[in-house]
């Protein structure tokens, strides 16, 4: 029987997934589809229900469904139970339905891609403390980074996070005064998104010149932050690779076979 896959979330119109997974189909020759489904809050229960019973062999699951599908599911990984966040579902062989975090993964996947030459022992910086911060966090420190710090406006927010990592918070106003100590600067916040807030989360005056500085955010392509940073000589890289790579990652839990993500990076990056 032919399968299908599906994405569901609110909104999820403006998606890029299936036409990201479609194409991966397409290119490995498996004969299923991907949809959109768009599931309010409401109707997260009876929609994960359905596509249970309707036998949909695996989704993604994207704002604001991320934590709420849990309790709905059969089993869940225990890197997406710490993160308290579910991305991807798999029915398994008897048809129970596990639950999986890639978006942290992704992201460091995307990392090592783009920078093969960072160690392990890299001093990490994470400004932002919200749901993407504690993906990247407990998934950097999975794949064996042993120095990551945690930066936040809301310093209780950062603190909380860094703690259940057993990990070190500081305020912004100290990780703008110490960057000359991080080799890797991750943002996470919303700050520098479109139709969102302007500027930049921490000020770049002490960065190295040789830091890798990194944005969450693809739209716009390169945020005043990586424009800085940029200027400032550091390596830069935006958040594309971590929405690809989190994509592909979920397409190997379901088909084996990890897709062709630098041909579409090049691609949706031009
Ligand atoms: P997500 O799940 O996408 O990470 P979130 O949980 O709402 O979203 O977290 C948003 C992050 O962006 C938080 O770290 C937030 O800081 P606070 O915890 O202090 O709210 C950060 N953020 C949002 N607007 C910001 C701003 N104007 N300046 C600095 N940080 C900001």
């Amino acid at each position: 029987m032919k399968k299908w896959y599906a994405v569901i979330g609110d909104p999820i119109a403006h998606s890029r997934s299936p036409e990201m997974h479609t194409r991966w189909l397409d290119e490995e020759k498996i004969d299923a589809s991907y949809i959109p489904i768009h599931l309010t809050k409401e109707q997260l229960a009876e929609g994960v229900n359905s596509l249970r019973l309707l036998g949909c062999s695996g989704w993604n699951v994207t704002v604001p469904h991320k934590e709420a599908i849990i309790p709905l599911l059969d089993a869940i990984d225990p890197l997406a139970e710490k993160m308290q966040a579910v991305n991807t579902v798999v029915r398994q062989a008897d048809g129970t339905l596990k639950g999986y975090n890639t978006d942290g993964l992704g992201y460091v996947r995307s990392l090592e891609e783009r920078f093969p030459e960072i160690s392990k022992e890299s001093r990490v910086l994470i400004i932002g403390a919200g749901g993407a911060a504690k993906g990247i966090a407990f998934a950097m420190k999975q794949e064996g980074y042993s120095s990551i710090t945690i930066t936040n406006r809301t310093m209780e927010r950062a603190e909380t996070l860094a703690q259940s990592l057993g990990k070190q918070a500081m305020t912004l106003d100290e990780a703008s005064e110490q960057l000359d100590s991080f080799d890797i600067l991750i943002q996470t916040t919303s700050v520098g998104m479109q139709h969102s807030i302007q500027g930049v989360p921490l000020d770049l005056a002490n960065l190295r010149s040789d830091a890798i500085v990194t944005d969450i955010i693809y739209t716009p392509k390169e945020t005043e932050f990586l424009r800085l940073a940029r200027q400032k000589g550091a390596k830069t890289m935006n958040g594309l690779g971590m929405f690809i790579h989190q994509g592909a990652l979920a397409f190997s839990y379901w088909t084996n076979r990890y897709p062709d993500a630098q041909s579409l990076m090049n691609e949706w990056n031009n």
